[in-house]
């Protein structure tokens, strides 16, 4: 547990001058970004780090981005994506135009997974469906809309897109550059939108919500409030997704119906 009084400070000072919203997450994930800020610019104190941080913008940069936990994947928990497919297939059966929404998609593999999945899946019309997909990251949503992902030694862009039996067609590999660019066809059925998710508004008649490993960061009482907006923008009867290690709070268990409880996939009571 963090107890230091400059540390409260700290918070307080990234929450009103940097604009980041410190009070909806919990302490020890802020703790841990910020210890790593410290180790990586030399400070072993937080007072050494509140002076280094108030006067380097470069330093507030830096947090800024290390606090918007941008760790994703294509096809993050592959076995989840079996059970979305599923979903997708049944929707897209019922002859109307399917609408998804990527809730904090990060850097764009998820919403692109899901298109790769549309187009792959001849269970689903890919001619049917639109993939809207938000964050609150201003620096994800430009590699999002790049579309060109970097292979390194802790990303393995072509084991992600193994979910798929041949993924060539989808994504194309640069072996001098070791980039994978997403093809066009791929990149036609996503939008890509900055939303914030506390306090952004609602959004309406969406048929799938996926807003995965966000929760898992958030203070319990705007997890509620996430909710509550994810619940407003689908349509009746529609579908929500979430994190593997994601649980929906006892509260709203009445609102979201468990329909696939080991890939979290819920149904609007
Ligand atoms: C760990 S990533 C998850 C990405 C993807 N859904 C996945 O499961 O791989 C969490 C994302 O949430 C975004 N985020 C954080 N706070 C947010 C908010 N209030 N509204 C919308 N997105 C937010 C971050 O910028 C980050 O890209």
């Amino acid at each position: 547990m963090v107890t230091d009084d400059t540390f409260g400070d700290l918070l307080e000072y990234i929450e009103r001058d940097l604009d980041f919203a410190t009070s909806h997450y919990n302490n020890s994930y802020l703790d841990r970004r910020i210890t790593a800020r410290m180790r990586r610019s030399g400070c072993e104190e937080y007072d050494e780090y509140f002076d280094l941080l108030r006067s380097d913008e470069d330093e507030q940069r830096e947090l800024l981005e290390s606090m918007s936990i941008n760790v994703t994947g294509f096809f993050r928990n592959p076995d989840v994506w079996d059970g979305i497919a599923d979903v997708l297939a049944d929707l897209s059966s019922e002859r109307r135009r399917v609408k998804i929404w990527s809730a904090a998609c990060a850097d764009g593999r998820e919403p692109y997974s899901l298109s790769m999945l549309v187009h792959d899946d001849r269970r689903i019309d890919e001619r049917g469906v639109d993939i809207v997909a938000t964050d609150i990251s201003r620096p994800a949503l430009r590699t999002a809309r790049e579309g060109v992902y970097k292979e390194s030694r802790t990303t393995d862009i072509a084991a992600e897109l193994e979910f798929l039996d041949s993924y060539d067609r989808y994504a194309a590999y640069d072996p001098e550059e070791g980039t994978f660019q997403i093809s066009e066809k791929v990149k036609k059925l996503v939008t890509f939108e900055r939303h914030d998710l506390i306090n952004g508004r609602p959004k309406s008649g969406f048929d799938l919500v996926t807003c995965r490993n966000l929760f898992i960061y958030i203070d319990a009482e705007y997890k509620r409030a996430m909710l509550e907006t994810i619940s407003k923008s689908l349509r009746e009867g529609g579908y929500l997704v979430i994190g593997k290690s994601e649980t929906i709070p006892p509260e709203l268990k009445s609102t979201f119906e468990a329909v696939d409880s080991r890939h979290r996939i819920y149904q609007l009571a």
